[in-house]
């Protein structure tokens, strides 16, 4: 049998498979033989965990994440629900450049970072830091003729009230933005713009945070 392979790294691959009969994805982790054999199994399952719990969390505070179908520790495998027709928010954003007059992606991509902004906003509301925000872990779902946001790729999340997490969060999206989209700096500000507006009372602490940990990074770089 033949199985339609999605991703396929060297920390583990994403696949097509069924669950009780139902298509869904197989996220699978592989064992990393360079680790202490104990160590690796408890980063493993620790993850495998993390993304359960916070896809669950997610969906319950009404933020669009694929729903957890099984979690099988022993095999490393994550079945979860599969987005078929969703692209990821880099290809979105790739292809409104790629595809409209300037003044029209501008536009849409300010439209969007809205979206987006008010999600991460919601989220860390929520108090779930996601870990890894980037544009390949934002998948875009069409429904009609508008969309749907789904946040994927929980591993290095976990639920915490604190302001510097939330901070950090936050700065590894701007690194991951000025890395992949950097022909659009201005994504990430109005990200922060709806950002602000949604992210409930502690908004001041968490961009006092967020200035902190982007000056620690920028005395990083500086240095080397
Ligand atoms: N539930 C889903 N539905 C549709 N596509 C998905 C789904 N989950 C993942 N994908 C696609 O597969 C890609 C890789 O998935 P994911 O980000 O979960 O894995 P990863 O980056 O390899 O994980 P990790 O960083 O935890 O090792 C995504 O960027 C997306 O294109
Ligand atoms: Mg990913």
């Amino acid at each position: 049998m033949s199985v339609e392979i999605l991703k396929q790294g060297a920390e583990g691959r994403l696949y097509l498979g069924d669950f009780k009969g139902e298509p869904c994805l197989i996220k699978e982790r592989f064992v990393k033989k360079y680790r202490h054999p104990e160590l690796d199994t408890q980063i493993t399952r620790q993850r495998m965990k993390a993304e359960a719990k916070a896809s669950g969390r997610c969906l319950a505070a009404g933020i669009l994440a694929p729903k957890i179908l099984h979690s099988d520790l022993n095999t490393h495998k994550l079945y979860m629900e599969y987005f078929d027709k969703a692209k990821t928010a880099k290809q979105l954003i790739q292809e409104i450049v790629a595809s409209q007059a300037e003044e029209q992606a501008k536009k849409s991509l300010l439209e969007f970072c809205t979206r987006i902004g008010g999600i991460i906003g919601k989220m860390h509301s929520n108090h779930i830091i996601h870990g890894d925000l980037t544009t390949s872990n934002i998948l875009i779902d069409p429904k009609g003729g508008d969309y749907d946001i789904v946040l994927i790729d929980f591993g290095l999340s976990h639920y915490n009230q604190a302001t510097e997490d939330k901070g950090v969060d936050l700065y590894v999206l701007e690194r991951a933005l000025i890395s992949t989209h950097s022909e659009q700096p201005f994504l990430f500000e109005n990200i922060l713009a709806e950002y602000r507006r949604t992210c409930g009372k502690d908004e001041q602490a968490v961009l006092s945070k967020f200035e902190e940990v982007r000056a620690r990074g920028r005395k990083r770089t500086m240095i080397g």
